[in-house]
């Protein structure tokens, strides 16, 4: 499958590093609205975006009658989807934290393109995030350039990956999506090709 975006590619470098680049007009995390989609068969509840950059996906969740919670450990990204959130009028509760310090369960949990350590034990800590019937909404970068990205100070065989969805959910969840997406990203910062691992669970 195939889809083209126009729009910004991910960044995978942390915006607080980024300084006077990421503060500019021009988003570098800016996230696509194009993942999130994936959302829009569920009834809206109580939903958690993690590392949710400056969260594009987090206030497209609140305009479709999510009540959102999002959270970034990186202050600009999050003052600068505060105040994206403020000029359209949306309600999103922003916060600068790193995923392990969030508590409470919620209807959809969604992770997409974020640095969880496998060994950390922080994925098992975003798992138990995901209410009894809730959606897990997991996407990451395949086929990455591991020799650029070591580059970049990050090791992507030490991250969770779509693959390790399905190995670790366990048995009281169902994969409802478990797909690798082609994109062109024909637009903006990061514009590539690349292909994307999505997945979708279903914790019973
Ligand atoms: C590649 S960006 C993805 C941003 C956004 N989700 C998107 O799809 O465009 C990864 C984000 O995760 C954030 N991040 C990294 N480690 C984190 C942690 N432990 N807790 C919360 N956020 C984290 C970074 O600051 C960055 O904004």
């Amino acid at each position: 499958m195939r889809r083209r975006i126009r729009r910004q590619g991910r960044s995978h470098e942390h915006p607080d590093r980024l300084g006077p680049r990421f503060a500019s007009p021009e988003a570098l995390a800016a996230g696509g609205g194009a993942d999130v989609r994936e959302a829009s068969t569920l009834s809206p509840g109580t939903a958690l975006d993690i590392g949710c950059g400056e969260g594009a996906d987090a206030l497209w969740l609140a305009e479709h009658g999510w009540a959102v919670t999002a959270v970034d450990v990186s202050r600009v990204a999050v003052d600068r989807g505060r105040a994206r959130a403020e000029r359209l009028g949306l309600t999103v509760d922003r916060q600068v934290a790193d995923v392990a310090q969030v508590e409470g369960r919620f209807d959809l949990v969604i992770a997409f393109c974020p640095v969880l350590h496998t060994d950390s034990g922080v994925w098992e800590h975003v798992l138990d995030r995901v209410a009894p019937g809730g959606t897990l909404l997991f996407v990451h970068h395949l086929d990455v350039d591991r020799e650029r990205a070591r580059a970049h100070g990050f090791d992507p065989d030490a991250l969770v990956a779509p693959a390790d969805v399905p190995a670790t959910v366990g048995a009281g969840w169902r994969i409802e999506v478990d797909e690798a997406v082609d994109r062109e990203v024909i637009e903006g910062a990061g514009a590539h090709d690349h292909r994307d691992g999505i997945v979708r669970a279903r914790f019973l």
